[in-house]
């Protein structure tokens, strides 16, 4: 049966919506694995080419950072964050920065501030989950989308549409425009999610600043975005009825499934090679066969194969018709 499995921090979210019925219950195969958590995001600017774990092994050893297990026990505790689950390069790199602008020597010194300090826990939490986004994202892609990948999904019927670290909610608003724009039923919709919370609220709201809609053409800030005060506009309600928000940890929580089309874009790139593979394959298994993954400009797969997806345009992935991992 197709139902809603809430986790216990999805339950204390009385304004999250219903999920559709395409959310299983069901974890996934690899739910099973030990429960992991979300960590550090640098900016995208800093994001690197997926470069694949051949490439990852070529290069020089991590330095390892002091106290970096107690330390990241304590942020599981205190934020519900597994720092383990991060690329460890960025993230080393990032404490230490974190390290010196707080004023402590070492993590266990950070780890006794954090521990009499919410404030700082708030501001760890902040700098541990960057949101950079912004409408239109690499727009080129977002045109490839429109022109090819979107007509073929509406025509071949129900679309379901799954974004996957949404952040503070352009990527599902740029979605649900173009759905507009191609008259899509109203049945086709967009699930977005992050594990932010803050940056789910921030979405709740739709209100943007200009800087973050320099991709959208005045005709299109016209037909969909109302004044807000000034230099922002809200997104209007025709768009966002389409769009429903709620956490969803890519690393612990059951997928949907059933998806035709799934964005998820500058986000895996933050993770290790482990959990990056894992969630590839995942994301690959929520697919309908014939469905497709876009990913971030600097994400590309490098043997898409092994998770039953094959090239379908540059960032573009689709689901084989056999089952994922098959032979
Ligand atoms: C750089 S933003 C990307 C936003 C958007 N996808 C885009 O490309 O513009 C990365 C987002 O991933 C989210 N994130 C990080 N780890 C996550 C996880 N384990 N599960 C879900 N979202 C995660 C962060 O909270 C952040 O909002």
């Amino acid at each position: 049966m197709i139902r809603t499995m809430p986790t216990q921090k999805e339950s204390r979210q009385p304004q999250a919506p219903a999920l559709p019925p395409v959310w299983s219950g069901r974890a996934a195969p690899e739910s099973s694995a030990p429960a992991e958590r979300p960590a550090a995001a640098p900016p995208a600017s800093a994001g690197q080419p997926d470069a694949g774990p051949l490439a990852s092994s070529e290069r020089p050893a991590v330095e390892p950072l002091p106290g970096f297990a107690a330390f990241a026990r304590l942020v599981q505790q205190l934020i519900g964050l597994d720092l383990t689950a991060y690329n460890p390069r960025q993230l080393y790199r990032r404490l230490r920065g974190q390290l010196e602008r707080v004023g402590c020597r070492s993590l266990e010194e950070y780890g006794l501030l954090l521990r009499r300090s919410p404030e700082q826990v708030e501001a760890l939490r902040d700098f541990l989950t960057i949101n950079v986004s912004e409408f239109f994202r690499n727009a080129p892609f977002w045109r490839t989308l429109a022109d090819r990948i979107l007509p073929e999904l509406l025509a071949a019927g129900n679309t379901r549409i799954w974004s996957a670290g949404c952040s503070i909610g352009a990527e599902p608003y740029s979605l649900a425009i173009l759905l507009e724009e191609a008259m899509a039923p109203a049945t086709a919709h967009i699930i977005a999610t992050d594990v932010d919370e803050k940056a789910l609220a921030e979405a709740r709201t739709a209100i943007y600043p200009s800087s973050l809609l320099h991709e959208v053409s005045p005709a299109r800030l016209q037909r969909f975005f109302t004044p807000a005060g000034p230099d922002r506009w809200q997104v209007k309600e025709e768009v966002r009825r389409r769009v429903q928000l709620r956490r969803h940890d890519l690393l612990q929580d059951p997928y949907p499934i059933g998806l035709n089309l799934i964005v998820c874009r500058n986000v895996i790139i933050y993770f290790n090679e482990e959990a990056k593979q894992r969630v590839y394959r995942r994301l690959a298994q929520s697919l309908r066969p014939g469905g497709i993954l876009f990913v971030g400009a600097t994400e590309a797969i490098l043997s898409p194969a092994q998770f039953g997806l094959s090239p379908a345009g540059p960032f573009f992935y689709r689901r084989d018709a056999r089952p994922t991992g098959s032979s």
